[in-house]
């Protein structure tokens, strides 16, 4: 037996990733841009070789639907792989749209080929890791991120890569957590029925390079005006591509809006602030440093809780 600790940070999309080309391996539709962050992460440890099939979060045994996938996931890395003990550790509230499926498939990813000791470069894991959940690949490498979709059909040129370091902005990422209850729908799904049913989601589609092409100028120039008004400008064709979904699919409460209101208001009043939603009710705020603290605290008042995150590193092995 042998075993192997990774750790790795959710990211959150600047430019959203939202719609597959292909659903076996992941392959994305359109490119994307994001921002991997300190402060919350997820702890992974594998041991490859013990007795019986295994996997834990959060120190409880894992339910069905969690463990099947992270098992299957370890069949990527040898189909005939011994047992394996996973214990998976998520300091920040999983599966309610904070990007725990990025950290955690990206953090075992890592463990994963560490303690089965597969060679892996950082490109096949950023591939391997897109295997278990899409953005997860963007959560291998640190700071800003661009995702390309690629044109391949095996998906050999749809990679990720560092496109600014961690220091390299001093920007933040305030999270105003507005429910902790778990999605009722999860990504893959809400992707799948926006691309089946939505009659904007060629428009989506369409527009998303250009987009990229923007987003990816601004963080060069370091021009935050012009990469939040891209941003905010994509998540909300993203989630126009829900809201005409059929059925369809609203992740906003009433705490999201209340939110978003505060982030136009602080923006009518001269502060450099803009909002970014995935597939759940939460409103990530995006501002310059000095400017974090003031819009953490105008948030508070619609949010359950408010955390001040900052650009961080890409997964790394602990132990
Ligand atoms: O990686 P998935 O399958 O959890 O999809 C992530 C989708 C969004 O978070 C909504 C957008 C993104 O680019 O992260």
């Amino acid at each position: 037996m042998s075993s192997a600790t990774a750790i790795a940070h959710p990211n959150i999309a600047l430019v959203k990733y939202w719609g597959k080309r292909n659903v076996l391996l992941n392959l994305p539709l359109v490119s994307s841009v994001s921002l991997t962050l300190s402060g919350w992460a997820t702890t992974t440890a594998v041991s490859w070789g013990t007795n019986s099939d295994e996997v834990f979060l959060n120190k409880e045994p894992a339910p069905a639907p969690f463990s099947t996938r992270v098992l299957s996931f370890l069949d990527h890395i040898a189909a005939d792989r011994p047992p394996c003990h996973i214990e998976t550790y998520n300091d920040f509230p999983t599966a309610v749209g904070l990007a725990s499926s990025a950290s955690g498939f990206a953090a075992l990813a890592l463990a994963a080929t560490t303690a089965a000791q597969v060679e892996c470069d950082r490109n096949a894991l950023c591939q391997l890791a897109r295997l278990g959940s899409g953005s997860a690949c963007r959560s291998i490498w640190g700071g800003f991120v661009h995702w390309d979709k690629g044109r391949a059909n095996d998906g050999s040129d749809c990679l990720a890569r560092t496109v600014a370091k961690p220091d390299a902005w001093q920007l933040a990422m305030v999270v105003a957590v507005t429910s902790t209850s778990a999605k009722p729908v999860g990504s893959g799904e809400a992707m799948k029925r926006s691309q089946d049913t939505s009659p904007l989601f060629s428009t989506w589609v369409d527009t998303a390079e250009e987009d990229v092409s923007t987003a990816l100028e601004a963080i060069g120039k370091r021009d935050l005006e012009v990469l939040g008004t891209v941003m905010e400008h994509s998540t909300f064709k993203m989630h126009a591509t829900t809201h005409t979904a059929k059925p369809p699919l609203l992740y906003w409460q009433p705490g999201t809006v209340q939110c978003l209101h505060t982030v136009f208001d602080l923006r009518q009043k001269g502060v450099g602030v803009w909002a970014t939603m995935d597939a759940g009710p939460q409103v990530k705020a995006l501002c310059h440093q000095k400017d974090a603290q003031r819009v953490a605290s105008e948030l508070e008042p619609h949010a359950k809780e408010v955390h001040l995150l900052l650009p961080g590193h890409g997964a790394r092995v602990l132990t």
